[in-house]
């Protein structure tokens, strides 16, 4: 079978859709002719997303304002999107949290803040989702994060809450498997211009210990994500499910290595207890 990658009206939603990698995925779809519809918190960055995609070829661009974290608001979210467009051909989870904190500098509201986005609102998302989506032949994607398998200082509250997403990944790849409905997990590396790149890697110094980590030279690109999300939407990827996917230039087969052992040396500094 050739590679197909014309997704011309195949419905493509995207949570967290609206800035870094994720708006990336929503354009590149939107670029091979989907309908595509985003939502996050912001009613500002869902218009100028909305915008975006209708420039970059979308059939059709909605979108909608929701908080991840309000399962009634993303059910009528989704239903919105549904009602407009149809059956779903890929749903895309990537609405996250993120900052810098040790365990102990962390406040019980902090940690549960990031489990709300990033795993709570994940399971919102597929189950919100799960009524809308074209049987067979459904694409969920979760946006994952290599903390869900690489223990990382400062990071307890993303590591808990995105190595949950991968096993909802895993255990609803079994449970809505038999629909026809395939579930996989990307894992993006450090992505340059990047919110999240940005909080982790702050400084000059702290961009050039990534990059001088990585294997392949680089950071990655919007477009490598996008890259592996088309794919897996794609009829080509119709054997691939319940799989958690790198695209990180190799970089976590090192573990957090000297750059997770830095932000734990800097957080440390920083810390009241000296
Ligand atoms: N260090 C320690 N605690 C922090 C913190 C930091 N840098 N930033 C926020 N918190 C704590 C807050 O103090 C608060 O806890 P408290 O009530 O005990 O004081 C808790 O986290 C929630 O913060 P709040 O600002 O009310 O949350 P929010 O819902 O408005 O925003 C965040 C959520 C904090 C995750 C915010 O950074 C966000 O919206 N992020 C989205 C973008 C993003 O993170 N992108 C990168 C994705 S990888
Ligand atoms: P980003 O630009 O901050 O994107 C986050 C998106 O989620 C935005 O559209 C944001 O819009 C939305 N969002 C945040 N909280 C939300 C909430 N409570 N409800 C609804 N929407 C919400 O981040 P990014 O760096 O591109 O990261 C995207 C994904 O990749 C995340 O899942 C992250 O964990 C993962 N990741 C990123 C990197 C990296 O290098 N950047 C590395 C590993 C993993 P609003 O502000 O409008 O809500």
């Amino acid at each position: 079978m050739a590679l197909e990658l014309d997704f011309a009206d195949k419905v493509v939603v995207v949570v967290g859709g609206t800035s870094g990698i994720n708006r990336g995925v929503a354009e590149a779809y939107a670029s091979h002719g989907a309908k595509v519809a985003v939502a996050s918190r912001s009613q500002d960055k869902v218009d100028d997303t909305v915008a975006a995609l209708q420039a970059a070829g979308a059939t059709q661009a909605m979108g909608a304002a929701f908080d991840v974290r309000d399962p009634q608001a993303v059910a009528d979210g989704l239903a919105g999107f549904h009602n407009a467009f149809g059956d779903f051909d890929v749903l895309i989870s990537g609405a996250a949290g993120n900052f810098p904190a040790l365990a102990s500098e962390m406040s019980v509201n902090a940690f549960k803040t990031v489990i709300d986005i990033d795993l709570m609102g994940t399971i919102h998302v597929m189950k919100a989702g799960y009524a809308f989506l074209k049987r067979p032949g459904a694409s969920i994607i979760n946006i994952s994060a290599p903390q869900a398998f690489i223990p990382y200082e400062g990071q307890a509250h993303v590591c808990a809450a995105k190595a949950g997403v991968d096993q909802i990944t895993r255990t609803l790849s079994l449970e809505w498997g038999v629909e026809g409905i395939r579930i996989n997990s990307v894992v993006p590396g450090f992505i340059d211009e990047t919110e999240g790149a940005d909080r982790l890697a702050p400084t000059p110094q702290a961009r050039q210990a990534v990059v001088d980590s990585v294997p392949l030279g680089r950071m990655g690109t919007k477009t490598d994500m996008a890259n592996m999300c088309l794919f897996l939407g794609s009829d080509a990827a119709s054997y691939v499910s319940g799989t958690v996917i790198n695209v990180d230039g190799a970089l976590y087969q090192r573990g957090s290595g000297q750059f997770g052992q830095q932000m734990g040396a800097m957080l440390r500094s920083m810390s009241s207890r000296g």
